[in-house]
């Protein structure tokens, strides 16, 4: 159990020196961190952050905090796991209020639970601050929802690379179940198993698939394709991570609820400002 009790104020208890909180820092755009998260941030003494986490984000923590990147990319770690246990472990024995900031949700294939076991195995007190996953904020920004009455009963998250590139075991006969939303992280480089896999248990070739690159940030791009040509497409368009792909029949209404471009935003923004102004 965290030594830090569940608050449902917003007015929490202050971040105390040798605390740790782990906090999801969402999918990129700033716009999406909690409002406990956001306060959190302001009190740390040190930001331990990965590589999915924004500069913006990093922005809002006072000038004085020290940030260190623990950053990973697949295949590539900047610091191997244990070292960045004992990098939390050691700033909390020092007295800092450290906030660990993740991409996402910690929770949601961000090896949050691991380093809490860390934590609570070193008796380090720590709470933890839920966050937007990426398959919420690119579904939202993307233009289509996850469930729907008449498409999707079901959403299912799943990661589309294993631990040590072990073999994708999935349960692939459930996943390609009618009726339902299937959002594969880290799967660009196992594209081609989940689209012959995916095929093989019953989906058509004809299947909706979205592929958002850096959803909720001023890059994002999304390309709407179908299952039999999924690796094609991320080849012609060079999709690089983080991108998540978004198998199911939702994908179809994003032809109608796509969000305007951000510029056709702020224009909007303007005319209803005009208008509170009369
Ligand atoms: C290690 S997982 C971290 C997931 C994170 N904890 C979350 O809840 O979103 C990294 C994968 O998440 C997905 N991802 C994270 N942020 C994303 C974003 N802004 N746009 C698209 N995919 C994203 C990608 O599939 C990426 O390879």
């Amino acid at each position: 159990m965290p030594s830090h009790p569940v608050s449902y104020d917003l007015a929490e208890a202050p971040l105390a020196p040798g605390e740790v909180a782990i906090i999801g820092a969402g999918p990129g755009d700033p716009g999406l961190l909690t409002l406990r998260a956001l306060s959190l941030i302001e009190q740390a003494d040190c930001l331990v952050y990965d590589r999915l986490v924004s500069r913006e984000v990093l922005a809002l923590a006072s000038p004085r905090a020290r940030r260190l990147y623990v950053g990973k990319a697949s295949r590539c770690h900047a610091l191997p796991q244990e070292e960045t246990n004992a990098l939390l472990v050691r700033l909390s024995r020092e007295g800092r209020r450290v906030v660990r900031l993740k991409g996402g949700d910690p929770y949601i294939f961000g090896r949050g639970g691991e380093e809490a076991e860390v934590l609570v195995d070193h008796g380090v007190s720590f709470r933890v601050v839920p966050g937007i996953t990426s398959a919420q904020g690119c579904a939202a920004y993307g233009g289509f929802p996850l469930t729907h009455r008449d498409h999707a009963q079901s959403v299912t998250f799943v990661t589309g690379h294993c631990k040590g590139d072990g073999d994708l075991a999935l349960n692939w006969a459930s996943l390609a179940a009618p009726h339902q939303t299937t959002v594969f992280y880290m799967g660009l480089a196992n594209a081609e198993r989940i689209r012959s896999e995916l095929q093989r248990h019953g989906l058509p070739a004809a299947h909706p698939v979205a592929l958002v690159e850096r959803g909720t940030t001023p890059e994002q791009r999304r390309v709407i394709t179908c299952l039999g040509e999924l690796v094609e497409t991320i080849e012609r368009e060079a999709l690089t991570p983080p991108t998540l792909i978004v198998v199911g029949e939702v994908v179809r209404l994003a032809e109608t609820l796509a969000q305007p471009a951000p510029e056709e935003a702020a224009f909007i923004e303007d005319v209803v400002l005009e208008r509170v102004a009369l």
